[in-house]
């Protein structure tokens, strides 16, 4: 596998490769089977797989985890190696960001950036954008594999792209889940036993919905509230439970929908959306 730092090797790797197609999957990096499952994505659609690994700072608002993030470099470069990974991009935030991060140009993003998670994460979205942007502009891929389990940057990625004319083909991967059914993220390794016993709880809360949802209940605002009152009486403190459609507007009317979730256990920020399909 092949390691560039800066934006002037990434740029003779592709003068090397010529024509062959790239599969892209942006990571922050602390690799877990989910980033895997978007690796493998890749290699099934393209001839080569790139990686890059950048602890985006622009995402993380003040007072968040920007600093704490696991950064776990060795054991990330012997996954990639292991799944034969052709080229790991992992620039510093000076070659990210060559004019520094105080005031960089930034996409202005449709409201769906202040909702659900934005809501709780002011800026994030904008943030996560501009770097996928970035990355897209810098590597030129054929597709970029993202998870749902981050539906709403997938999403909201979606968006800037038909928007902006991005010429790449988005692939969304199920998110990969725990047995217990919580859904593989780099902070759960946040979670001290205690908290890792009960964190599936989230799931299982917004799983409870899908069942209603399937069996024909419409009554979103009372499902909503019942997980989070669930949640709350438990040891979260919940951001949200929301129903919503596929493109995660309003679920009025809609047959497919998507069931998100946020909440706090202790210092952990945990997220996690499931499908439903309700009946016609
Ligand atoms: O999902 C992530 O890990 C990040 O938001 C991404 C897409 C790599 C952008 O920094």
């Amino acid at each position: 596998m092949r390691i560039v730092k800066t934006r002037a090797s990434l740029a003779e790797e592709q003068a090397r490769l010529g024509r062959r197609s790239v599969g892209l999957v942006p990571t922050m990096g602390n690799l877990h089977e989910g980033h895997l499952s978007l690796m493998r994505a890749a290699r099934e659609r393209a001839a080569q797989v790139w990686v890059s690994l950048f602890v985006n700072p622009l995402q993380f608002a003040e007072g968040e985890d920007f600093d704490a993030y696991p950064r776990t470099f060795e054991s990330d470069l012997a996954k990639l190696g292991s799944l034969g990974v052709d080229l790991l991009f992992a620039p510093d935030v000076a070659e990210m960001y060559p004019a520094g991060v105080a005031e960089p140009t930034q996409l202005a993003l449709p409201s769906l950036a202040g909702e659900l998670c934005g809501a709780h994460r002011p800026g994030h979205f904008e943030g996560a954008c501009t770097a996928v942007l970035k990355l897209l502009n810098l590597v030129q891929p054929q597709c970029v594999c993202f998870g749902e389990k981050d539906y709403q940057q997938l999403t909201l990625v979606r968006r800037m792209v038909r928007d902006l004319n991005v010429p790449v083909e988005i692939v969304p991967v199920p998110t990969a889940r725990e047995s217990d059914g919580l859904a593989m993220s780099s902070r759960n390794g946040y979670l001290n036993a205690e908290e890792r016993a009960v964190a599936p709880e989230l799931y299982r809360a917004l799983r409870q919905i899908v069942l209603e949802v399937e069996a024909g209940n419409r009554d979103f605002a009372t499902l909503e509230a019942g997980a989070l009152a669930r949640l709350a009486k438990g040891r979260w403190d919940p951001d949200y439970v929301q129903v919503r459609d596929a493109e995660l507007r309003s679920p009025a009317g809609s047959k497919e929908l998507r069931v998100l979730g946020a909440a706090r256990l202790g210092r952990t920020r945990l997220i996690d959306n499931l499908r439903a399909e309700a009946p016609r």
